[in-house]
């Protein structure tokens, strides 16, 4: 071999270097994949890091700008396309009380599935005239009042319809009632449990059945087809059944219905798992669940409007669609591990207990600092002793150091209503106002005085200490 070549070959050594890998190119969908790092410090211009500081990890961070423009879109791209709608906001996916009244401020009246939550409406303000109350358990002191009250009730049973003819007969009031109907619009699993059956006239039965009793004014109709749903025609098919029962009852019982209200279910932009593309592609905008339901419901209807009769009212009870992604959730890094396999894990200070909707969502997870480093397949554990506290069983992160944080969203529908009280205290929400740089908390961060407050200790036990000696 000639050295002569080979030396003359060689480079000149250079002392080696580190060089951050810097990503900002475009994901497999061709979105950029990061945005400008400075954004990624910031929510809504307030820094992360002192959000951090200032109210602890974790935290669930609310967006009112996003929850009212939300709001606002839901009612505009139905409004504009339909004469008379109303929004009840679906307090089970998020009853922060702030965020109720946030949405009560922008008009939405209340839905409710329980006396817990019909009390809080109430305690917010609501007048009773402006609660929907769903549910399959209604206790009698509760009907009670909302009968008292004026609220619409939406009979999900006959054992129910029976209490509520007893109650409004001894209280002497006619109570307006609707009924809630379950049936098959072939797009969706039929909710069976839930309501009075239309295929099998049961739905009809309860009807005259009220029809015949003196303190029951029947005045809508009630059906929530499902959760999370991508394909609009299944509320086409929804609202022609919701229309073709209406006439029927009009025709043959003679019953004026004043509403149809047709549920929640309208898809957020979150990534459902097991769908491959991505929530700005599959899942529809406000204007097209508008565009599909009111031209059909109003053709539905044509022929009673040739007759002069109005439009129903129609009601939406939206709920994830409108707080989701006006929510996101700031966790930190509690430490990094390699398992066995070769993989890289994160354990986070927020898991599974906080976000209950981890189980079926991918949630989106940002860096909240430039991205630097090689990413890699990373699984996300929360702080919880349990297998399956799992965020995420796969992210692709650049290597993050403990105390490191990470922005996961969007989060706001159903975390802070089922989340786990167990073993770790649930952390502050707060608000990021619209109109200031305000941030407020609109819930504390539990404690140990928080709680144990509901637990006793009978005499004898009061002396914890004794018990060791
Ligand atoms: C009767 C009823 N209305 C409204 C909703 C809200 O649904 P979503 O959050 O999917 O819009 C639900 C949720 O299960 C419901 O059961």
């Amino acid at each position: 071999m000639n050295t002569r070549i080979l030396k003359a070959q060689r480079r000149p050594w250079e002392a080696p270097t580190l060089r951050p890998v810097q990503l900002t190119g475009l994901n497999k969908f061709g979105k950029r994949s990061q945005h400008n790092p400075e954004d990624q410090e910031r929510l809504e211009g307030r820094c992360i890091e002192h959000l951090l500081e200032q109210f602890g990890s974790p935290l669930f961070v609310t967006s009112e700008q996003r929850l009212r423009a939300n709001q606002q879109s839901l009612m505009h791209a139905f409004s504009s396309r339909y004469p008379n709608v109303i929004h009840g906001w679906s307090y089970k996916t998020n009853y922060t009380s702030a965020i109720c009244a946030i949405l009560h401020q922008e008009g939405s009246w209340a839905e409710v599935v329980s006396a817990f939550e019909y009390e809080k409406a109430r305690s917010l303000g609501v007048p009773g005239n402006r609660i929907l109350f769903n549910g399959p358990h209604k206790n009698s002191s509760i009907l009670q009042r909302a009968i008292r009250e004026g609220a619409r009730i939406h009979i999900d049973h006959f054992d129910e319809l029976e209490q509520i003819e007893e109650i409004a007969a001894q209280l002497g009031i006619i109570a307006r009632v609707a009924i809630r109907l379950n049936f098959d619009t072939g797009y969706t699993e039929p909710w069976s449990r839930f309501g009075f059956n239309l295929e099998n006239q049961e739905a009809l039965d309860a009807a005259m059945r009220i029809k015949r009793c003196p303190h029951l004014h029947l005045c809508g109709l009630h059906s929530h087809i499902g959760t999370f749903i991508l394909d609009v025609r299944a509320y086409q098919a929804q609202v022609r059944i919701l229309a073709q029962f209406m006439i029927e009852l009009e025709q043959s019982l003679n019953i004026e219905l004043d509403y149809l209200d047709i549920g929640g279910g309208f898809a957020s932009r979150n990534a459902l798992q097991g769908i491959y593309l991505p929530p700005e592609q599959v899942v529809p905008s406000f204007d097209q669940y508008a565009e599909a339901i009111c031209p059909t419901l109003i053709e539905a209807l044509a022929t009673r409007s040739a007759q002069g009769k109005p439009l129903p009212q129609l009601v939406l009870e939206s709920g994830r669609a409108i707080v989701d992604d006006a929510q996101s959730l700031l966790t930190r890094v509690v430490a990094g591990k390699n398992l066995p396999d070769g993989r890289r894990a994160l354990i986070l200070d927020a898991g599974v207990n906080l976000l209950f909707t981890g189980f079926w969502y991918n949630h989106k997870v940002q860096l909240t600092r430039p991205n630097m480093g090689y990413p890699e397949e990373t699984i996300l554990y929360g702080p919880l002793c349990m297998n399956i506290d799992v965020v995420r069983q796969s992210v692709s992160l650049p290597p993050l150091k403990s105390g490191e944080s990470l922005l996961i969203s969007p989060v706001g529908a159903y975390n802070n209503t089922q989340w786990l009280q167990f073993i770790e205290y649930r952390p502050a929400v707060v608000l990021l106002h619209a109109d200031s740089d305000a941030v407020s908390v609109i819930r504390n961060a539990e404690n140990l005085q928080s709680m144990s407050q509901h637990d006793l200790l009978p005499e004898g036990l009061l002396d914890a200490g004794s018990l060791c000696a």
